[in-house]
């Protein structure tokens, strides 16, 4: 965890102090318009919850609402985390107790299951009774999560490399083929993965082991697919996707300080910067 320690208060340092300001349609002054350009569509934020110190991964489970974040829980020269959720016209988020620096979160929305990564492991939250945490995977210091295809895979901290769980013999296997320490990674609907190095962006294809390396950005702060399989790649100020033929990323939207990001069932992009989580909705502006 300490590394994302580091990365976290060079974030905070650099643009802890810079406030987010709606951009403006170009000529247009008129205070309807304010939004952010989405694939050039303008969208107009709207703020689910504000006042959160650090909103850093978010998932959301749609048939509810409910939108999970893992933030900083305390202050902030400490290594302290948490876990919790805001639902539709909630004031206050829920802390969700009994894990310990919880700061990795995913969704299932098929399953209706929550998981949760912290210093000691992988909880898991049946959301149709939540509230009764299951752990299982100990002993493990859990960096990030991600469900893809009925898996859960995972980074684990501080060796960095990827492991995955198998639900049906309930063990964990380190994913050989991926040999690099990363510090991001995804599965898109094609099949293809997309890991992030110290040294920038690569894809492996399918069934291949050779790494593509992309032009562009070389820091990420996220990677997440959308519910049409396409992979999102958040930078320091902008959401990227992928043109895979010549392995470049196109800018979709240009936000400041995006910490984590998640998908509404419409595809709607939420993101979280360090003290709000946002969601962009297309907006027509006359
Ligand atoms: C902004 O637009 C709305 C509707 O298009 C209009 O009613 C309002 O007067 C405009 N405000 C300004 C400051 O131009
Ligand atoms: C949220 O608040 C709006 C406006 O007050 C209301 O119309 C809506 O039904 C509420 N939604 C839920 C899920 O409570
Ligand atoms: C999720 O649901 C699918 C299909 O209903 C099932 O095959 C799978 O075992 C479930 N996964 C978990 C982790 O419960
Ligand atoms: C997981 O459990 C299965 C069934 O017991 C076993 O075949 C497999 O080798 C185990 N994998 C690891 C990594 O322990
Ligand atoms: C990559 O391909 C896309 C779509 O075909 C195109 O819009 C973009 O300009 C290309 N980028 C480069 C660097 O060739």
């Amino acid at each position: 965890m300490k590394f994302a320690i580091v990365l976290f208060c060079l974030i905070v340092g650099v643009y802890g102090k810079t406030t987010e300001k709606p951009k403006h349609k170009p000529h247009n002054s008129n205070k309807t318009c304010e939004g952010v350009h989405v694939h050039g569509k303008l969208h107009k934020r709207h703020v689910i919850m504000n006042g959160i110190n650090r909103p850093y991964q978010l998932a959301i489970y749609n048939h509810e609402h409910k939108i999970f974040f893992s933030f900083n829980a305390g202050d902030d020269t400490q290594d302290t985390f948490g876990i919790a959720y805001v639902k539709i016209n909630d004031t206050m988020p829920t802390e969700i107790q009994g894990i310990k620096n919880g700061f990795a979160v995913v969704v299932d929305e098929h399953n209706k299951t929550a998981y949760f990564g912290g210093n000691e492991g992988i909880y898991a939250d049946n959301l149709e009774k939540s509230g009764n945490l299951k752990h299982i995977v100990k002993n493990r210091d859990i960096w990030d999560l991600q469900y893809f295809d009925h898996h859960l895979y995972f980074i684990q901290y501080p060796s960095q490399r990827l492991h995955k769980y198998d639900f049906k013999h309930k063990n964990v296997t380190l994913q050989q083929h991926i040999h690099e320490k990363i510090y991001q990674f995804a599965i898109d609907g094609e099949g293809d993965t997309f890991i992030t190095t110290r040294d920038g962006l690569f894809e492996i294809k399918k069934g291949k082991n050779d790494r593509i390396p992309y032009q562009g950005p070389k820091q990420f702060r996220a990677i997440e697919v959308n519910h049409k399989g396409v992979a999102h790649f958040c930078a320091k100020s902008a959401i990227y996707v992928a043109h895979k033929e010549n392995h470049t990323l196109t800018e979709i939207a240009s936000i400041k300080n995006i910490f984590g990001l998640t998908f509404d069932s419409s595809d709607n992009m939420i993101y979280s910067n360090p003290h709000e989580i946002v969601k962009l909705l297309p907006h027509d502006c006359k």
